[in-house]
């Protein structure tokens, strides 16, 4: 039997890379190079399934361009980076990666958290400039964590992590505001309490984002919800790029109007807003919020499930648009 033929678009391990290699002809980026979409077209031909990372961008172009592709699976719980739309009008399933980074991802907003209020990077970079000649009580001094109030804006699966470290391990009163509100059981296990939005602005002394990005998302904190918020306050940024209007952000922080930031995303990464770089009261990470070894290599091989379980046997593990594609499907027959 011929075997299916898929692409791996970016550098994965090279174990479940050969676990791939047993079930398909398999293409692959092992040397991580920077693809241009007509490259990334010219290496889809043929192929039923791709591998692919939140950075990838599969849209109707490309769709079209390629009329084998059965299944697109993403590496990444979000997918912003793909038009599911278009899939499901073309028959492609596609797939994410949830679950398996939920603890990791909520332990490192906790690091940002911390790193950011209690000016961990600044006073790092500090000392390793070589400038600190004496030390003096107010030095470096920051917001405390245990016992203020954490805002958290989107109640998935990450937010809840958030909620429960907060509560739990640091003694935080929780608010919360989701597009829907949690039900009771599962708001009191996560000890936090719905709140609208400018209240949870107005109220909280850290406010962290962990909802999907979406246009209905786009500049969801811009100039005017930073100035509702407290002037101690951090604001904390773990979802996507573009929820946070990067440049009012950066002003906003260089005029003192909240405390700080901690950023793990950004708009048009990997670049960042140069403003951005200019501000000391900035904590700054390229995107690694997920990235522990244990949950990557969790993250990387259930994508690759994912492509075997939809090409070999018509069983993804963890689809997103199934049901539009078996409607598609059974509209066919
Ligand atoms: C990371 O940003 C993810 O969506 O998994």
């Amino acid at each position: 039997m011929t075997k299916d033929k898929i692409l791996v678009a970016r550098a994965i391990f090279p174990d479940i890379l050969e676990r791939l290699v047993e079930h398909f002809d398999v293409e692959s980026n092992q040397d991580d190079a920077v693809w241009n979409k007509a490259h990334l077209i010219e290496k889809l031909q043929g192929k039923a399934g791709v591998f692919t990372t939140g950075g990838d961008q599969i849209d109707a172009e490309v769709l079209d361009a390629c009329p084998d592709l059965r299944i697109c699976a993403n590496m990444a719980v979000g997918y912003n980076n793909f038009d599911i739309d278009a899939m499901s009008a073309r028959g492609v399933l596609a797939t994410n990666a949830p679950d398996v980074l939920t603890e990791t991802t909520a332990d490192f907003g906790f690091a940002l958290l911390m790193a950011t209020a209690r000016r961990v990077a600044e006073s790092e970079h500090y000392l390793r400039a070589g400038r600190w000649s004496r030390w003096a009580v107010d030095m470096f001094a920051g917001a405390d964590i245990h016992g203020s109030t954490l805002g958290i804006i989107g109640m998935g699966r990450i937010g809840q992590g958030i909620a429960k470290r907060g509560a739990l391990g640091f003694g935080m009163r929780v608010v919360y505001h989701n597009r829907s509100r949690l039900a009771a059981a599962l708001e009191a296990e996560c000890r936090a309490t719905f709140v609208g939005k400018d209240e949870l602005l107005a109220t909280a002394d850290h406010v962290m984002l962990v909802v999907p990005y979406s246009p209905a998302t786009h500049h969801l904190i811009g100039a005017s919800e930073i100035a509702s918020m407290k002037p101690t306050a951090t604001l904390v940024n773990i979802a996507r790029g573009g929820i946070v209007d990067d440049a009012a952000l950066a002003e906003a922080l260089k005029a003192g109007r909240i405390a700080a930031a901690g950023l793990d995303v950004f708009e048009g990464e990997p670049k960042v807003h140069p403003a951005l770089l200019d501000v000391p009261n900035v904590v700054l990470t390229p995107h690694i919020a997920s990235a522990s070894v244990p949950t990557r290599r969790a993250m990387v091989g259930l994508a690759a499930d994912n492509l075997i379980g939809f090409l070999t046997r018509d069983a993804p593990l963890t689809p997103i648009n199934l049901d539009a594609i078996g409607a598609r499907r059974r509209a066919a027959r």
